[in-house]
């Protein structure tokens, strides 16, 4: 227990450790079980991934993939949408198929039961052997907001207020920023076989400095991590 630390000086460097990681992994194991997040700090991970497979280093042909989580009641073709971020910036560029891709379907009526869905999905093809995190500034990981139980499976959430502030970027305005989302739950996550989570940048200080140095509690969602026997956390 306790997190393995690789303080970097750049997000270049960033990506490329947690490009070798995931690397290494799918080396070692061709069918490996890969849990992929969205944000903007995996993307140098993705672009890394992409020039490995475009120099015939790895190949994704026996991989299956699990994102973390989508927004609730965007069309997949979003430009925002996190099924579409992830085509555009990793899955059209290497060699998978579509079915050997999860991401939770945001679009559906009846959400409840596509988190049942998701879960056995995860379930069935799992367990995830490496996960890739990103921190949110209030230390979500996923979309699971402080005050979540750490005992949750895959679940929808209303997004915290200063998360729909840190994503309104991305979007038209704030109001254009989904109020929910489905994302997998802080138990789902915990049962990875192994974790990389990665935090970049001057705004995710505060929240790094809390994850080093802070207690374990659900008011920090990524305090949790600390408890899991096999992460690292790549940041500077
Ligand atoms: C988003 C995502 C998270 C991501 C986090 C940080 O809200 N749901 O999975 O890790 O926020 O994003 P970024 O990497 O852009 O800072």
């Amino acid at each position: 227990k306790g997190l393995e630390k690789f303080e970097v000086k750049s997000y270049e460097q960033l990506s490329h450790i947690a490009a070798t990681f995931i690397i290494e992994q799918i080396r070692m194991k061709p069918d490996s079980v890969l849990g992929l997040a969205t944000g903007s700090t995996p993307v140098g991970l993705y672009q890394k991934l992409i020039a490995s497979h475009q120099k015939c280093e790895i190949s994704f042909r026996e991989t299956t993939t699990f994102n973390l989580d989508e927004y609730v009641g965007l069309h997949s073709s979003h430009p925002q949408s996190y099924n579409r971020f992830m085509h555009d910036h990793l899955f059209s560029r290497i060699d998978i198929n579509n079915d050997q891709i999860h991401i939770p379907n945001g679009e559906t009526r009846n959400l409840q039961s596509e988190c049942f869905r998701y879960e056995k999905a995860i379930k069935n093809q799992g367990p995830i052997d490496i996960q890739v995190l990103g921190l949110g500034v209030n230390g979500h990981i996923g979309f699971n907001e402080p005050g979540t139980s750490f005992q949750t499976r895959t679940h929808v959430v209303d997004l915290a207020e200063s998360t729909r502030e840190a994503n309104a970027r991305f979007f038209a305005s704030k109001e254009a920023v989904p109020k929910q989302a489905i994302t997998v739950g802080i138990d789902t996550i915990m049962d990875s076989h192994k974790i990389i989570l990665l935090a970049f940048g001057e705004q995710k200080q505060a929240a790094i400095e809390r994850l080093n140095n802070g207690e374990v509690s659900e008011d920090f969602p990524a305090s949790i991590l600390k408890e899991h026997p096999n992460v690292t956390l790549i940041y500077g």
